[in-house]
């Protein structure tokens, strides 16, 4: 259970969704901002400012009472002031604090395919090869860091979601730096709910769904019969709605009966986590 219990969508949130400008990231941040309660404040982080402040307004249009700050963010920009200072500066801003919220929560989204249009044993780039860590590893635990430092009290209810995926857990050809880094969040994001109990940790895998970044998987994967598979989930129509898989995790963290850190998938029976969960208490 989370450290205050209960519904975390009835409890005044501060809520960081990172990659908030498309996809899925937009999904989340527009479904949870629909679901807090008034004067919950989001942070949405992204490149494109463009995009954020949109996707601010369509919030800003349903509910005009949660408060929204958008930020150019570049995750693969590991510059030391940056992290220190995002969210002092945010909240600055805004003159708010940690402590005008019940509850925190940050949605670990922002990621990017690597390279798709090689195998492993091709990886030969050096700035390939070390931008891809950068963004989906390194900047991950960076930006994790600075929101756990600004959230240090833990009496009060603070949820981590990584977007994860399948390929986390299971090895695809052309995707092997993709693969690498979400198995590598997941595993960060394993050990740091084994470290702090307080915290309540979620790797949640959204399915195969339709963005650009299903899009890309679909033109440009080098391994034919990857490829194939991608082409054909689409043309048969079993690709998923962003929103439709962020019911899901609507559901998922409002039930808040998944084991800490736990891996849990789209296509996963929610109740075989209740019961798995149930058997560990
Ligand atoms: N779509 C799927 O089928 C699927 C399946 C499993 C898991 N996922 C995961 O779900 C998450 C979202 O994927 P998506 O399909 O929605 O991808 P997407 O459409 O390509 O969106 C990616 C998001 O990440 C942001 N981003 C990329 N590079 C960034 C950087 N350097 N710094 C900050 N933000 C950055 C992008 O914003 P800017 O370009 O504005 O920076 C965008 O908002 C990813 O972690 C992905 O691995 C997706």
């Amino acid at each position: 259970m989370a450290a205050a219990g209960g519904d975390i969508f009835c409890r005044k949130a501060c809520v960081v969704v990172t990659g908030a400008s498309k996809g899925l990231g937009k999904s989340v941040a527009k479904t949870f901002a629909s679901r807090f309660p008034d004067s919950s404040f989001f942070i949405l982080l992204a490149r494109s400012l463009t995009d954020l402040e949109k996707v601010k307004a369509e919030i800003l249009e349903k509910n005009s009472k949660v408060k929204v700050a958008v930020r150019k963010f570049d995750q693969g920009n590991l510059d030391q002031a940056i992290f220190d200072t995002l969210f002092d500066s945010v909240f600055s801003d805004f003159g708010v604090t940690a402590d005008d919220f019940e509850q925190s929560v940050v949605v670990h989204n922002a990621g990017t395919l690597g390279d798709n249009t090689k195998y492993g044993s091709q990886l030969s780039d050096v700035v390939t090869v070390q931008s891809n860590f950068d963004v989906n590893v390194s900047g991950t635990i960076l930006l994790n860091s600075g929101f756990l430092r600004k959230f240090s009290n833990s009496s009060k209810g603070r949820l981590i979601i990584n977007m994860s995926s399948l390929v986390a857990i299971q090895p695809i050809p052309s995707f092997s730096l993709y693969c690498t880094g979400k198995a590598a969040r997941d595993m960060f994001f394993r050990v740091l709910a084994a470290e702090d109990p307080s915290l309540r940790v979620l790797n949640y895998a959204p399915g195969p769904c339709e963005t650009d970044m299903q899009r890309a998987c679909r033109e440009d994967t080098v391994d034919r019969t990857t490829k194939n598979m991608f082409l054909a989930m689409h043309t048969e129509g079993n690709t998923l709605d962003c929103d439709t898989s962020i019911a899901k995790l609507v559901e998922l963290v409002r039930l808040d009966q998944y084991d800490n850190g736990a891996h849990v998938d789209f296509f996963d029976d929610i109740g075989g986590h209740i019961a798995k969960a149930a058997l560990n208490m």
